[in-house]
């Protein structure tokens, strides 16, 4: 493999890149305020056009520099343990710090501790959080000094979620959801999560969504290319009016998520009649993302969600916010 050049990162904050025995990384989870699938391509993933938008649910991943003698070993523990959460290589934080050890050329390991509070399958990336927090913590624990630009890249390479919580806010996403422009906005948004008991998988998502796509259109499929982002909601971001956004919240993966888990139909409902200005699958699902008007109707959905006991557990977060960066 061609190593990437490691430079020392002028923009580097927190510890001193290379010299801390310990970086501290939080990254946000997303959520999709537009997703528009396309037909599968040949390798099996499908096109999208989405829009990102960065949710105060912070993921945490802390990276210790490991004794002289471990033999360059890649450790992962969790927190707080979750049988749902492996913490070998199946674990894309161990990943993403293997794969910018072998793209640097950095034979010292790191033992990694990870702190989760982004529902586990939840349609939310968490797991892509995780990885883009190991990425920037390993970066500069191992002083390896890549750019942005040079993490993004190595960060596609592990999934088509990871680049964004790197980037943060509220961004564009092309190709598979991993070509990224940042868009402008203003404002809060007030979200409410309802969190379903089972997490769903997202490649049997997508297969529901190619199955179901083509039964509809008398077996032709989804368009080959995604829907453009309409300009309504750009302008809705540029305005900062969560009404407007309200309107043009869209989810081509909804049908599909829905017609796996039909209860959640009855999960939107009652928050949009709680008062949320829409309520959406989030991504690929399971968890029901309602946008509410202001703080107190938030509360008041998350209460109905609560009282209604058709979810596992409801979190209210506010967005847009940062992506992956040095803490502490
Ligand atoms: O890239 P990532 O590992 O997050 O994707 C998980 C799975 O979701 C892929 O294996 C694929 O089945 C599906 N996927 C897709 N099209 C995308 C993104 C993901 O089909 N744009």
């Amino acid at each position: 493999m061609n190593h990437l050049r490691a430079v020392p990162d002028p923009d580097a904050t927190g510890p001193r890149a290379g010299s801390a025995t310990s970086v501290r990384v939080e990254a946000p989870g997303k959520v999709n305020l537009f997703l528009s699938v396309g037909a599968p391509r040949p390798d099996g993933y499908h096109p999208l056009t989405t829009v990102f938008q960065a949710v105060r649910l912070i993921e945490t991943v802390t990276a210790r520099r490991q004794a002289l003698d471990a033999r360059g070993r890649i450790t992962l523990t969790l927190a707080d343990p979750d049988d749902a959460v492996p913490t070998d290589e199946r674990n894309l934080v161990v990943r993403a710090a293997r794969l910018l050890a072998e793209a640097t050329g950095v034979t010292e390991g790191v033992d990694l501790l990870l702190r989760k509070r982004v529902p586990v399958a939840g349609g939310m990336a968490g797991g892509s959080a995780d990885a883009a927090a190991a990425l920037l913590a390993c970066n500069h624990l191992w002083g390896t000094g890549l750019g942005l630009g040079d993490l993004l890249d190595l960060a596609a390479r592990l999934g088509a979620d990871v680049p964004f919580p790197l980037m943060g806010a509220t961004a564009l996403g092309h190709g598979v959801g991993d070509r990224l422009t940042p868009l402008m906005g203003r404002g809060t948004y007030q979200w409410v999560f309802a969190l379903a008991r089972e997490g769903l998988s997202t490649p049997a998502v997508f297969a529901r969504f190619d199955e179901l796509s083509a039964a509809s259109a008398g077996g032709a499929g989804a368009p080959a290319a995604p829907a453009e982002v309409p300009e309504a909601l750009t302008a809705a971001l540029r305005a900062g009016d969560a009404a407007a956004l309200g309107d043009c919240l869209a989810n081509d993966l909804q049908e599909a998520a829905l017609d796996l888990r039909p209860e959640l139909a009855e999960v939107i409902e009652t928050a949009e009649r709680a008062g949320a200005l829409r309520a959406i699958v989030s991504g690929s699902g399971p968890t029901i993302a309602a946008l509410a008007p202001d703080s107190a109707t938030a509360q008041r959905v998350a209460r109905a969600l609560c009282a209604s006991g058709a979810c596992a557990d409801v979190v209210r977060a506010d967005a847009p916010v940062a992506g992956a960066r040095v803490v502490g």
